[in-house]
């Protein structure tokens, strides 16, 4: 079991710009938690963490959760829609509100770019992004390399095609970011009316049938929600020619496996039948959640 140490006290707001050292650091580190011999140890006692979501979440949200409970913190869900922003509060004065009560680090999740560079400028404490708009989901990509490495022993090398709606993806730029900060091959692939037209200078856009050719495809969400036009015509269309059905999947090499950081939408972005698929990594990536999000809220606190 490793004992690798990370960078603690700081705010995670994003992977752009991570060294290949500290992203390692952070996945040893969640190796360190995985194999960790008790289920709680009183690392953080004393501490009090605020879940701050203002967009809904099931995975990021518990995952942080049991990982803030594991290391023996004091948690607080906030939830805007029960909260007084339902009464115009802003975003800056709930947090603000949170970190006059002592809260020592926050875990947020925002619906809007660019807010939370400007929130982490105004507070005391730490805060890591669960999540924001289209621009970054960090510990989502961390979790997903971690799931990689323990599948393949390292990143450096790997190829990997992440397929859907990249323009409304904020785990495909955090997955972006990180890959290739630790060696690995990136191609996306999208219908031309989900592609995000400035991440072609990092990867190239390639057809359905060369992602396939790939370690690690990476299914995305059809991100219905943020579409303000219908970006799909049926979800049987975009079935016939972006998802992964269960005859693209007898295409992929051997070693190939399947990840989507869910929720789903089951035979729409992938079959139903490859869910639990033995290629798909879906339920492992969600339980090293836990794992990596221990390790991302030690480096904010301990
Ligand atoms: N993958 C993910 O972020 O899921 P949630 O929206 O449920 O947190």
């Amino acid at each position: 079991m490793t004992q690798a140490t990370v960078q603690t006290g700081k705010h995670l707001l994003g992977l752009k710009g991570m060294s290949e050292t500290e992203l390692a650091s952070i996945l040893d580190r969640a190796a360190y938690w995985e194999h960790a011999p008790e289920k709680v140890t009183p690392l953080l006692t004393g501490k009090f963490i605020a879940n701050m979501f203002f967009e809904n979440s099931t995975r990021t949200r518990f995952s942080f959760e049991v990982a803030e409970k594991r290391l023996g913190a004091q948690v607080l869900n906030f939830a805007a829609a029960v909260s007084s922003v339902q009464k115009g509060e802003s975003i800056y004065d709930t947090v603000k509100t949170l970190e006059s009560m002592g809260i020592d680090a926050g875990i947020i999740r925002l619906k809007p770019n660019g807010v939370l560079q400007h929130l982490a400028n105004h507070v005391r404490i730490p805060l890591i992004n669960a999540g924001d708009g289209s621009n970054e989901h960090p510990t989502q990509a961390l979790l997903d390399l971690y799931t990689m490495r323990k599948q393949f022993g390292a990143i450096r090398g790997l190829s990997v095609s992440i397929i859907g709606d990249i323009e409304h993806s904020r785990v495909a730029r955090s997955n972006l970011w990180a890959l290739q900060a630790m060696g690995a091959k990136v191609r996306l692939c999208a219908p031309e009316n989900m592609r995000a037209p400035e991440l072609a200078d990092y990867a190239p856009y390639v057809s359905i049938d060369e992602a396939l050719d790939a370690d690690v495809v990476m299914m995305l969400r059809v991100q219905l929600e943020r579409h303000e036009h219908g970006l799909i015509s049926t979800p049987e269309e975009y079935r016939e020619h972006y998802g992964m059905t269960v005859e693209r999947a007898l295409k992929l090499a051997p070693h190939t496996i399947i990840m989507h950081p869910a929720p789903i939408n089951r035979g729409v972005e992938i079959d139903d039948e490859l869910v639990e698929h033995e290629k798909s990594r879906i339920f492992a990536q969600m339980a090293n959640g836990v794992p990596i999000r221990m390790a991302v809220v030690e480096r904010a606190l301990a």
